[in-house]
């Protein structure tokens, strides 16, 4: 029988399909992991089901026992792996791309919302009971009729735009290649991040994490934007200088902000704590019952597919 790490505590009926595959050792504690304990827990084993928690660097990668084939990522970004340290020992890394586009669509438009219509104050006067209704409170922005930007129009960034289009915002976009006819479905596209950036009244970040699109939203790039725009990520927390957006928040070049993920995760840089008009949530992209059974799934059935098969097509390495 195969020995599989698992190294966080995945959902009970996953867990129970994969004590039937393989000897797996799971983490009952659901602990995160050092790279240390990391690398004595995978000890003779074959593969390891990882989560994006796991920093897997090119060291820990290099320390790992032989025997390790394969690294299954729980989650469709794998930033949390040195995907080139691996191939050049020749470990597969995996991940579960498509299953949770809809979930992660479905918080990006709950960012969207809450920035523009201002639920982090609104949430807060609600509790206090000291409001009143009054023609002026809490005035937020109007998704109908504005410009929705999408940074990364991936699978994730045109199920943004799918929903979008229903509260009637026109789509604009930009990825690194063009989109055919029938994907871009009229999305207006362009071609570099200025031109973008400057008609976006609402920009929703979904691209992936990359050395080009590390700190993309920086103290230059706020410029482009018109004044009092929104700024949305649903997709990795590496894709913004957090200093340069507290002070486009605190001068109120940006309007607002609806954030999931952050660079450091769990932290959340604490400018933006200070910020009413910040929209935040603990990275709950994926987080529903549906897509996280199906996530873990696919986890395990592409360690499946490399034991029987000795390749996987979610192979991102
Ligand atoms: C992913 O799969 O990359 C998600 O962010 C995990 O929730």
């Amino acid at each position: 029988m195969k020995k599989v790490l698992i190294t966080r505590k995945l959902l009970r009926s996953n867990e129970e399909r994969m004590s039937k595959l393989w000897d797996a050792k799971f983490n009952l504690n659901d602990e995160v992991y050092s790279q240390n304990k990391l690398i004595e827990l995978s000890k003779d084993c074959d593969g390891i089901l990882s989560s994006i928690l796991d920093k897997i660097d090119e060291e820990t990668i290099n320390k790992l026992p032989d025997s390790v084939k394969i690294i299954s990522n729980f989650a469709v970004g794998f930033g949390n792996i040195d995907i080139k340290a691996a191939r050049k020992k020749n470990v597969i890394i995996t991940n579960t791309p498509d299953i949770l586009t809809d979930a992660t669509a479905e918080i990006a438009m709950l960012l969207i919302l809450g920035a523009a219509r201002r639920a982090s104050e609104g949430l807060k006067w609600a509790r206090n009971k000291n409001w009143k209704w009054s023609v002026d409170f809490l005035i937020g922005k109007q998704l109908e009729g504005s410009r929705l930007g999408i940074l990364g129009m991936g699978r994730i960034g045109r199920a943004v735009s799918l929903r979008a289009k229903a509260f009637g915002m026109q789509i604009h976009y930009h990825n690194r290649t063009r989109l055919k006819t029938d994907l871009e479905a009229g999305a207006n596209y362009h071609d570099s991040i200025k031109s973008l950036f400057s008609v976006s009244d609402i920009l929703s970040i979904n691209c992936p994490a990359t050395p080009e699109t590390t700190n993309i939203i920086n103290k230059e790039t706020l410029e482009f934007f018109p004044k009092g725009a929104i700024i949305t990520n649903s997709a990795r927390g590496d894709m913004i200088d957090d200093e340069d957006m507290v002070q486009a928040l605190i001068s109120k070049r940006i309007f607002s902000l609806g954030l999931d993920v952050y660079k450091g995760e769990p932290n959340i840089h604490p400018g933006y704590l200070n910020q009413p008009n910040v929209f935040i949530l603990p990275h709950l992209g994926s987080a529903t019952m549906k897509t996280r059974t199906a996530m873990a799934d696919l986890a395990i059935d592409n360690i499946e597919e490399y034991f029987k098969t000795g390749i996987c097509k979610n192979m991102v390495n």
